[in-house]
């Protein structure tokens, strides 16, 4: 990190998050919380929480959760240091500079200039299109029907045949051959350096804060490559962008639908799909699912319909199922690509398609059984098999029944022969299914076990939420519960802050949260741990009587830890009795 501890505190104090969020979320005052729509997930009602005492947010819904400074990162994207620099802007507050390692900063002003860079190329091309020398690129791109508008909207533009335009455009804004030949517009040489795009029609590609990252331009007509694009630079990384998603992202539809190309986002958003998104060029990639999932829980795959269409959705729908995204797939034939599909048949057939698209499992059924010749018995029942491998993957049994229904309905197999093929293999196959499928003995017992953790964490974490909501409750846990009793190493690490804070007199829940914010996962868990539902329709004396018991568990818990560990009689001796004390304990 680059900026002392006390720096990233000021700041974070100095913006108020009730001012911030509203700024970006729509929200009302309900109680002492304010609450609006979450920004993190689709929802319809307001689950998204703010609290200005804490001065943090969390979500109910999707467990989004953090403080003003991790809002602006999720928010806009920005880096921890982006977002910082932006709220300290926002309060007008200097930011130290000597902090920054020389190398550092050097790094930061190159992404800023290339950034300036990518911009001026992006209006120079747009400028060109509109020239009488960009009229084969116009008459290109409104030939295949695109609008003014949507010409304007995406930026598109032209390159023309001069090979050297927009270096020398460049140059005149008195920009460096050195850091002109990062930007990879451009290829710089002794004898002459010249444009790398020259002849095409182009694409800017955007991030999702509308920022020009990189280009790729497209024959008029045929020609290889049909699609040249940027090399990856320092701002352009292929496997962590999805084109489109600046605007995607603020479509209010529940899901997004992930297509091939340039042109099927283009081609979609101009009909009201404002929720397409592309992988560019290549594979979708993990990256790419885990962006999605900030923004959609619900994925409709609309990839070309011949043969590499079929086996990149292969490839992505269990990357997308990974990150715990749904997805469907969606029948295009006969038509290639989005693009061709709506401008034969329009936006209402393609929306008729959406709502028909296939359930992802049943999708890769059907490609499986392309595989076999059904009047072949031997090959039939080698299809039976995979299929039955297959529903195994689904280690819920009742989620695997569903399928197996489903499966034997459509491809007409009996249910229960199905099951049974099931479950024969499953025995066959691995201890781990058998097991799920059984649900023998172990399995319960380590559900059990896992359930038991989960509640022994849940009472520290309501026990910690309550102890800051209401800073009166420390008095009644005195000489009771010490942070030592929070056993979990990341709870307790914060149960000493807060206690430490309640000390001090400064207890300050989003100030805590900021010593995680460079771990993504503790942040989010730390965020949760303050945010805990609280029992708010429970009546004093029914609080009362919560408060107790989980003061009670989380003490007997973290007594049963220390008996378990206690390395002599005496030790063990001073346990017991403080276990029979508690039995009595009445706050
Ligand atoms: P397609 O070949 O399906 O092209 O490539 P398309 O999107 O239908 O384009 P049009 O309609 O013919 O203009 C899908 C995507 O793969 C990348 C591009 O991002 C393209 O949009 N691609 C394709 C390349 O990067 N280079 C190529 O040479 C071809
Ligand atoms: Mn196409």
């Amino acid at each position: 990190m680059f900026y002392p501890e006390e720096i990233v505190e000021e700041v974070r104090s100095r913006n108020n998050i009730v001012d911030v969020i509203s700024g970006y979320v729509k929200m009302q005052k309900r109680g002492s919380n304010y609450f609006g729509l979450c920004p993190f997930h689709n929802e319809k009602s307001p689950s998204f929480s703010v609290s200005p005492d804490k001065q943090m947010y969390y979500c109910f819904g999707c467990g989004a959760g953090g403080n003003v400074i991790t809002f602006v990162m999720e928010y806009e994207n920005y880096s921890f240091k982006e977002a910082l620099e932006s709220l300290a802007d926002r309060v007008g507050m200097e930011l130290p500079k000597e902090e920054e390692s020389k190398e550092a900063r050097a790094h930061a002003e190159l992404r800023v200039t290339l950034l300036k860079i990518n911009k001026l190329a992006a209006n120079y091309f747009y400028f060109q299109l509109k020239q009488p020398q960009g009229k084969q690129g116009y008459d290109y791109l409104t030939g295949r029907k695109l609008s003014d508008e949507t010409i304007r909207r995406f930026g598109l533009g032209f390159a023309n045949k001069t090979s050297n335009d927009l270096y020398l455009y460049l140059k005149s804004k008195n920009y460096s051959d050195q850091v002109l030949a990062q930007t990879g517009l451009v290829t710089v040489e002794e004898r002459g350096s010249h444009d790398k795009f020259w002849n095409r029609v182009m694409f800017p590609i955007m991030d999702v804060n509308n920022r020009v990252i990189g280009f790729g331009g497209r024959v008029m007509g045929d020609g290889t490559p049909k699609y040249l694009n940027s090399p990856e630079t320092r701002l352009f990384d292929k496997s962590r962008n999805l084109y489109g998603l600046n605007y995607a992202r603020t479509s209010r539809e529940k899901y997004m639908l992930v297509c091939e190309g340039y042109m099927d986002v283009i081609a979609l958003h101009q009909a009201g799909f404002t929720n397409a998104v592309a992988s560019l060029g290549t594979a979708f990639t993990s990256q790419h699912g885990m962006i999605l999932k900030r923004y959609t829980d619900q994925v409709i795959l609309t990839y070309d319909s011949d043969g590499a269409g079929v086996k990149a959705a292969l490839r992505a729908i269990p990357i997308l199922k990974d990150v715990g995204i749904s997805c469907k797939v969606l029948n295009m034939k006969p038509y290639k690509d989005p693009d061709e599909f709506i401008k034969n048949l329009g936006a209402e057939a393609f929306r008729e398609r959406i709502e028909k698209a296939r359930n992802s499992f049943l999708f890769e059924i059907d490609v499986l059984k392309q595989e076999f010749n059904f009047e072949d018995p031997e090959q039939k029942t080698g299809f039976y098999n995979r299929v039955a491998e297959k529903l195994l993957s689904f280690s819920d049994a009742l989620e695997r029944d569903n399928y197996i229904q489903a499966v034997s309905k459509e491809y007409l197999i009996n249910y229960q022969d199905l099951k049974q093929l099931v479950n024969r293999l499953s025995l066959r196959i691995s201890p781990v299914a058998e097991a799920a499928m059984e649900r023998r003995p172990e399995t319960v017992l380590r559900e059990k076990k896992k359930e038991k953790e989960d509640g022994v964490k849940r009472s520290q974490r309501l026990l910690l939420t309550w102890l800051i909501e209401n800073p009166l409750l420390f008095d009644k846990i005195e000489g009771i519960i010490t942070p030592e009793d929070f056993r979990d190493q990341l709870y307790h690490q914060v149960a000493q802050m807060v206690f430490d804070g309640h000390k001090t007199g400064d207890l300050n829940p989003a100030g805590i949260l900021n010593r995680f914010i460079n771990d993504e996962v503790q942040y989010k868990e730390v965020a949760g741990l303050f945010n805990a539902s609280l029992r708010e329709e429970l009546n004093p004396e029914e609080q009362r009587k919560a408060f107790s018991e989980i003061v009670k568990k989380v003490k007997k818990n973290s007594l049963d830890e220390a008996s378990r560990r206690a390395a002599d009689i005496g030790q063990l001796q001073k346990i017991i009795q403080a276990q029979n004390e508690l039995k009595n304990l009445n706050l």
